[in-house]
């Protein structure tokens, strides 16, 4: 039974990192102990979390060339809950590596989190290979427009690949919808698609609104849950999204 959970989608600005954030904010919320693990050389999430990519000693990327989880964990700025295992330009060249070091790597602390968040890059490369090595749960992020769903297939394909060379534990655990607008034809009938083509129990309840304080709390470097009333409501969909996470790793 694992706990280890990426997410992912080799599109960009899809929402991955804001998700992870998300999720991360309510279980600090509620109390629960997360890591949140950057894959990506853009290293946004560590940005976001409060720890200056340039300044951290250790990051993934060393955890991928065989340094100790441990070692490599800080406590984000946002909460004593929410750890972290830096991003950084390092992890560009990292893109080879042997899949299963991060694997052996967060099965060695594990124990210590209800979960673990894997912020993957935007591409199907090696980096995100060796985050659905190391998890066992895959995530998939898109948002309700044509372009954003353009490519899930390859997305599955990978998890298949993963699944069948690296990684037998591995599960397509569900697909989050980010972004969805207040009022729009066409991201109804995206969201209609969606469930069409990876079946409507496949997709988390419930979607992540499009909202300007989402933007606002990742420009700012802060919890969406930080924000009182005026972010109660994408705070409440990240609750219920977390505890849809808890469930599924149960
Ligand atoms: N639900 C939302 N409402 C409003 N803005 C959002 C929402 N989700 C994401 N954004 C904004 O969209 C931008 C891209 O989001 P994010 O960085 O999370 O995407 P990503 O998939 O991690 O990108 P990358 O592929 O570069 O890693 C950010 O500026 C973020 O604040
Ligand atoms: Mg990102």
């Amino acid at each position: 039974m694992g706990r280890t959970v990426a997410l992912l989608n080799q599109k960009g600005g899809v929402g991955k990192t804001t998700v992870t954030l998300g999720l991360a904010s309510a279980a600090a919320h509620r109390g629960d102990r997360v890591l949140v693990v950057d894959l990506d050389p853009q290293a946004s999430a560590t940005w976001v979390l409060g720890v200056d990519p340039a300044t951290a000693e250790l990051s993934t990327a060393d955890v991928l060339a065989r340094t100790s989880a441990a070692d490599a964990i800080v406590e984000s700025g946002w909460s004593e809950l929410i750890h972290l295992v830096p991003g950084s330009p390092d992890l560009q060249s990292r893109e080879a590596g042997t899949p299963s070091r991060l694997r052996t790597a967060l099965g060695q602390v594990a124990e210590g989190y209800t979960a673990i968040l894997l912020d993957c890059p935007p591409s199907l490369g090696n980096l995100t290979t060796s985050a659905l090595t190391a998890a066992d749960h895959a995530v998939i992020v898109v948002e309700p427009s044509s372009l954003g769903l353009r490519g899930i297939g390859a997305v599955a394909d990978l998890i298949d690949d993963v699944w069948d060379t690296h990684n037998a534990e591995l599960e397509l655990s569900g697909v989050i919808v980010n972004r969805v607008p207040a009022v729009s034809g066409e991201a109804e009938r995206r969201y209609d698609e969606l469930t069409r083509i990876v079946g409507k129990k496949a997709v988390w309840q419930p979607v992540v609104p499009q909202r300007v304080v989402l933007n606002q709390a990742i420009g700012e470097r802060r919890a969406i849950h930080s924000y009182g009333s005026r972010s109660a409501d994408v705070a409440a969909s990240f609750d219920a999204l977390w505890n849809r996470l808890r469930r599924t790793i149960r």
